[in-house]
């Protein structure tokens, strides 16, 4: 359908990890096509048996009937050439927080698509003017940032660039709106955003209490879900969005906003010794007995 913004129908998701599978679910289960391209067959069979898995699930608890599941899924199709999102109105990637990787993949993305169709980032806080710069169409980049788990957290935050049209945000409210999320306008393109800019300072401070022998890593935990009503602990927390991310995006932040930002050494060496949380099965807390 290619085109000028009008009525997203195809939908494009690169990079099939956690973010990237979440949000290609989400998508197909409100109806769209949806196209996932990873360069990678490992993470193409574990983002197909996670989809299949969560929505078996959704069945068995009466939350969708065995019929939705199958359209779903019908709609859904996995890609090991990005040649194969061609067709796509709007393209969100998802893949590794690494710049040079992102701008790679907008350029080849931009001599692919369609003018007018829409290149999103879900970058959790890099610079969506620095994506868009790469591209012919700076108007119709922008940031649509989801949050872990995606089929989950009613949250989108759209991040305009600089370049960003009022037209790129109205598509994409609406396309919000079509994937049951709420999403927000972010109208400056600042490192963190809203949510992230809020959020990681919070994780940072939770592990210099800890440092600092304050209190221990389930009384810091206990404290901020009973004392302010969060579902999780900063600690669990971090393990759900991985202890190498959260580092990733402070060392971001530090670079652009200042040394106040610096990663603890306590959260480096957690990376450095590979408990990275629930995706390498220990954290700060240990998963190993089939965490989620
Ligand atoms: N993937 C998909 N679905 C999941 C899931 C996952 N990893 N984990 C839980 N769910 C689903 C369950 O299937 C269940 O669905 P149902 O309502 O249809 O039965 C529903 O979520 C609730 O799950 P549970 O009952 O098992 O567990 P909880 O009630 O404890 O909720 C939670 C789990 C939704 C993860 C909740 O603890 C929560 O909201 N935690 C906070 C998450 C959060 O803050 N996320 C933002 C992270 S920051 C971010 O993403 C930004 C990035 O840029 C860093």
């Amino acid at each position: 359908m290619g085109g000028m913004h009008m009525g997203i129908g195809m939908i494009g998701v690169v990079g099939a990890g956690t973010m990237g599978t979440g949000i290609a679910q989400v998508a197909a289960a409100s109806g769209f096509e949806v196209k996932v391209f990873d360069e990678f067959e490992a993470a193409r069979q574990r983002s197909i048996a996670a989809i299949q898995r969560l929505s078996a699930s959704s069945v068995a608890k009466g939350r969708s009937t065995e019929e939705e599941r199958a359209a779903m899924l019908a709609r859904l199709c996995y890609a090991d050439d990005l040649g194969e999102l061609a067709d796509a109105d709007l393209v969100v990637e998802a893949v590794t927080e690494v710049l040079d990787v992102k701008l790679e993949i907008f350029r080849r993305l931009d001599a692919l698509l369609a003018p007018g169709a829409i290149l999103a980032s879900n970058t959790s806080s890099m610079s969506i003017t620095a994506l868009a710069a790469v591209t012919g169409r700076p108007a119709s980049v922008a940031g649509l940032h989801f949050f872990n788990p995606a089929q989950v957290m009613k949250l989108v935050e759209i991040v305009r660039g600089y370049h960003t049209s009022d037209e790129t945000v109205r598509a994409l409210r609406e396309l919000c709106g079509r994937l049951g999320k709420t999403g927000i306008e972010v109208k400056r393109d600042t490192p963190g955003f809203v949510v992230n800019r809020l959020l990681l300072p919070q994780l940072r401070e939770a592990v210099k209490i800890l440092e600092e022998g304050v209190a221990s890593i389930e009384d810091i935990d206990t404290a901020m879900k009973l004392g302010l009503g969060h579902p999780m602990g900063p600690f669990e927390l971090q393990d759900l969005i991985g202890v190498d991310v959260c580092q990733s995006i402070l060392d971001y932040f530090r670079a652009e906003m200042g040394d106040e930002y610096t990663p603890p050494v306590l959260m480096k060496q957690m990376v450095s010794a590979g408990m990275m949380g629930r995706k390498t099965g220990r954290g700060w807390h240990d998963y190993a007995g089939g965490g989620k």
